[in-house]
Order: structure tokens, then sequence, then C-alpha cells
């Protein structure tokens, strides 16, 4: 009988293994993380730079990817004012803050990342029940400020508290959605309706 170990049972062929395959797979999220980077900073192809909130954002069927893909249109600044691409950064990136000082999240999802309390808010600026674009933007500052007594609820019976936001934070936080529901994110979230073009 042979009491030699085979090759692949020594110790020392998985240590080796086990270094060279963490080794390995650290080049590899490496060049991962480098070529995602460039993907989803603002001002790349699918996330659009800061300043897209003084456009138009349409959400369209695209039948070649069979789904809905968001269509920069022509002017229609926030607030009917036009923003740098730096006074658009802040802005949007003050209203970021906002949903995170507030835990936004703790409720709703953004992005897909989040609690399922309540909607996702990915294109929330889109919502149909907005109406058209103008009423939108007071539409939704009434409604941030005081989504108790302006609930939209849409038959879940769930009701968004009073987070005693100003309206100088809710303008940001609509900053910061118009910005988001620009984002090409492949048709998340699935089966969310668009407003219709002329709005
Ligand atoms: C305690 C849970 C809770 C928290 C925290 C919360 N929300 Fe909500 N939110 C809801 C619920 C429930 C709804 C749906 C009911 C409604 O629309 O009246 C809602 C609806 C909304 C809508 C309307 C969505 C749409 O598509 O029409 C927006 C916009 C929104 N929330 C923004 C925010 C922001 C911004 C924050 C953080 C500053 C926030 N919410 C924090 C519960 C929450």
């Amino acid at each position: 009988m042979n009491n030699e170990m085979p090759w692949w049972a020594s110790e020392t062929f998985w240590k080796k293994t086990a270094i060279w395959v963490t080794a390995f797979m650290f080049v590899v999220l490496v060049i991962l993380t480098l070529d995602t980077i460039p993907q989803i900073t603002a001002g790349s192809e699918r996330v659009p730079a800061y300043a897209v909130i003084n456009k138009h954002i349409g959400y369209e069927f695209n039948d070649e990817r069979n789904m809905q893909v968001p269509v920069i249109g022509g002017d229609a600044p926030l607030f009917g004012k036009k923003l740098s691409e730096e006074d658009a950064e802040a802005l949007v990136s003050h209203g970021k803050k906002i949903t995170q000082g507030r835990n936004c999240m703790g409720c709703h999802t953004l992005l897909g990342n989040g609690s399922y309390f309540a909607p996702d808010l990915t294109k929330a600026w889109l919502d149909p029940g907005w109406s058209s674009e103008p009423e939108r933007e007071a539409l939704m500052i009434a409604f941030l400020m005081n989504p108790e007594e302006n609930a939209r609820s849409f038959g879940s019976g769930r009701v968004m508290p009073n987070l005693h936001i100003s309206e100088e934070e809710a303008k940001a936080v609509i900053a910061f959605l118009k910005w988001m529901s620009s984002i090409d994110t492949n048709g998340f979230p699935y089966n969310f309706t668009v407003i219709d073009k002329e709005s």
C-alpha cells in the first residue's frame, strides 16, 4: 500500500492555492472598481451631470432595450432658475445630505437601497401623481413640508410623518430627486408608470 499523500491533498498545495486565489480576486476587484467608478460618476453616460436639473426629464419606453429610459429634453429650470454646474451640484448634494440626515431610507428606497415601507424614490420626480411640471414643483414642496395633510397614499393607508422640513430643505431634496430621476437605472424600479410626454 502506498501511504504517500497525493499532491492535491497536501497542506502546502492548499495554502498556496488560497494565497493565489485571494491575490487574483483582489486584482479582479481593483479592475472592477476602476471600471465602475467612471460609470457611476456624475457627468457620465448613465449618470448625468448635476446641471441636468435645468432640463426637462422624460421617461420613455425604449424598444431596443425593452425598458423605460430617461430622456433629457429642453430647458426646464427647476424653480425657474437656471443653475451653473457648480451651483446645481451644491444644491443636489445639499438635498442628498438632508435625505441622509432625516433618514428617508428608514422608510424609502433610493436606487433600491433602504427600507420597503414607502415607495422607492428613484423616479419620484417623474411620478404621474405630481401632475404637470410647474404644478409638480409646488406640490412636491407642499407635500415634503406637510406630508400628513397632503398625503398621497394611493389607498395604502400609509402616511408619511411630518419631518418638519423647511422650504429651503424641500427645494434641495427636490433637486436631488430630479437629478436622481435622470439616472439610467436599466428600467429600475420596474413597472414605474410614466408621466405623459407633454408635461
Ligand atoms: C416614517 C416613514 C417615512 C419617512 C422617514 C419618510 N417617508 Fe416619504 N413617504 C412615506 C410614505 C408612507 C409615503 C407614501 C404615502 C404618501 O405618499 O402620502 C411617502 C411618500 C413620499 C414621496 C412621494 C413619492 C411618490 O412617488 O409620489 C416622497 C417624494 C417622499 N415620501 C419623500 C421623502 C423624503 C425626501 C424623506 C426624508 C426627508 C421621506 N420621504 C421620509 C413614509 C416616509
